[in-house]
């Protein structure tokens, strides 16, 4: 893996791109020559120590372009953690991605630089409420989202990810289904399968996502008649008029995709505002608009924190699971592998 040496001027180039957001998000020549060394840093200690730095698309741009060695959505990080041969993975994101990489290699050192430990979703549930659940419902396929805790995986039949949950969740042959824990993800695939003709007993866990949840259809008709033509863009965790109101649904990376092969004058993203930095930087001649809606536990990984957690990480930022919970959560997360196929 080849050490990457940037010159302030080389980082400004690319993140002065980046035009939506709060101060956090706007770099100045001053502000990328302030973080450059530390960039530096970061990645002559990754070479030394055989590390990767994986990043989730809403990770602030400053790390995504100037440490990450891969980017993507949590089906694609869960599969690139699973197939690299590194010796340790700094994993910036939340932490139920960080663990997903230790299920998927228990070998590996994973390591998670947030300080901020968290997720509406996964916070919403556990794996001792799951057990309760399946002796209510024990005729029901448990199916996880992937924004759930090793423990809670371990208890679930199926996991899933923003970019398979409709089309696993219709192959799935038992038409019971129990879904945890985004209640609206579940009402966008039911809706999705009743559009189809499929009709499936499906069960919902009352979680959300505090982010997604926010976004309103006022919103997207105010935008429409303000931008005309504009594709809107959305992520499954919102809610059904929202979905019902877009142009396009879909993964964080699903969603890139489309904007990257679609013609439009201008993009609203309905998600994370991270996603619509890294379009910024990626496809400079497209036009975003709308306003910036940060993850608080995404937005807590930082270059300084990362530096820490590679040179002497504290305790909590090593992710350890015991071994019965690795295997029976593994076997979950491998059923969706091989529904993806
Ligand atoms: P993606 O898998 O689409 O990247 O979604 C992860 C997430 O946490 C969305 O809020
Ligand atoms: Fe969790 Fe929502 Fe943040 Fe995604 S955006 S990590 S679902 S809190």
């Amino acid at each position: 893996m080849p050490v990457t040496e940037f010159t302030s001027n080389q980082l400004y180039t690319a993140l002065k791109q980046v035009k939506l957001g709060g101060t956090t998000c706007l770099f100045t020549p001053e502000k990328c020559q302030e973080i450059t060394p530390i960039i530096n840093q970061i990645n002559h200690i990754k070479k030394e120590k055989n590390a990767i730095i994986l990043a989730h698309s809403y990770i602030s741009p400053e790390i995504i372009i100037g440490v990450s060695d891969f980017v993507g959505d949590s089906y694609e990080l869960s599969k690139f953690a699973a197939d690299s041969s590194c010796d340790m993975i700094l994993f910036c994101a939340v932490k139920f991605m960080a663990d997903t990489a230790k299920i998927l290699s228990p070998n590996k050192t994973v390591i998670i630089p947030s300080k901020l430990n968290g997720c509406s979703l996964a916070d919403s549930i556990t794996g001792e409420d799951v057990q309760k659940l399946r002796k209510q419902y024990s005729e029901y396929t448990f199916v996880c989202y992937i924004n759930t805790t090793a423990e809670v995986k371990a208890a679930c039949d199926v996991c899933v990810t923003s970019s398979n949950v409709y089309s696993i969740i219709e192959k799935i042959p038992n038409d019971k289904i129990y879904f945890l824990p985004d209640r609206l993800m579940g009402e966008n695939v039911i809706q999705f399968l009743e559009a189809k003709g499929i009709h499936k007993d499906i069960k919902l866990w009352d979680g959300t996502c505090y982010v997604h949840e926010e976004y309103d259809p006022d919103m997207i008709t105010y935008l429409r008649q303000m931008h005309k033509g504009i594709h809107i863009v959305s992520h499954p965790e919102c809610r059904s008029e929202v979905i019902n109101s877009s142009d396009f649904v879909g993964s964080t990376s699903q969603m890139m995709q489309y904007v990257k092969k679609t013609e439009a004058p201008a993009y609203f993203m309905l998600t994370e505002c991270g996603l619509t930095s890294r379009l910024q930087t990626e496809v400079p001649e497209k036009t975003f608009v709308g306003s910036c809606t940060m993850c608080k536990y995404m937005k807590s990984n930082s270059l300084e924190h990362i530096l820490k957690a590679l040179q002497n990480p504290d305790p909590e930022d090593i992710i350890e699971i015991d071994p019965t919970t690795i295997k029976k959560a593994k076997h979950c997360i491998s059923e969706m592998f091989r529904y993806v196929g």
